[in-house]
């Protein structure tokens, strides 16, 4: 069962999403991924650190084959709000040439971390790209044609969980929780 709050520090956090609703819309997004691209085999490109468990679980659960490569990005630092720049952490892996490239995000927020990935894939001449993100924030940003795929939009609050942190806390909660205060 999940817990109703969880509280860090002063913040007060709310289950938004549930361990059961995650894993039922994963399995739905898997089933749609699987189908689109039963014709190829895509590479899936997790977006550390954020994404590490939606990927693990998206993937277990598509039926076609797909191959994995991982890039490690920052944006949030430590703060509760986008710092704006994005930071590339790793250098973006070379195999993904001449490849469709699925990229695995955790969240859509500011949209500036797809704006930066979308131009650096294709100076990278991927042959194909889209974005699945488990979260969008609807409000924030309007939606890229290459945000293929959304398992929920959620409202602007900062959210934890599910490898969604605080300030590097709150990543292995099984469920998603929203910050109550959200003025912060
Ligand atoms: P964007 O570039 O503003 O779209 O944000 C991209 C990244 O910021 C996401 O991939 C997350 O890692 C992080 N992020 C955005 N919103 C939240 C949040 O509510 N909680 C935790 N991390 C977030
Ligand atoms: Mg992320």
């Amino acid at each position: 069962m999940a817990k109703k709050k969880v509280k860090v520090g002063n913040d007060v956090f709310t289950v938004l999403l549930t361990e059961q609703q995650i894993q039922k819309r994963i399995r739905a997004l898997a089933r749609t991924i699987s189908k689109d691209y039963r014709r190829t085999t895509p590479i899936m490109l997790c977006i550390l650190n954020g994404a590490v468990f939606f990927y693990g679980d998206l993937l277990r659960n598509l039926s076609i084959e797909s191959e994995v490569a991982f890039l490690s990005l920052s944006s949030y630092g430590s703060k509760k709000h986008s710092s704006g720049k994005v930071k590339l952490k790793s250098p973006l892996p070379r195999v993904l040439r001449h490849r469709d490239v699925i990229v695995v995000e955790d969240i859509v927020d500011s949209g500036n971390t797809l704006d930066y990935l979308e131009k650096a894939l294709r100076k990278l001449k991927v042959r194909s790209q889209c974005v699945v993100s488990l979260l969008y924030k609807h409000e924030n940003t309007k939606r890229r044609k290459y945000l293929k795929y959304v398992g929920f939009n959620i409202p602007s609050d900062f959210v934890i969980g599910y490898g969604l942190d605080i300030a590097q806390k709150c990543r292995t909660l099984r469920d998603i929780y929203r910050l109550d205060n959200s003025k912060s």
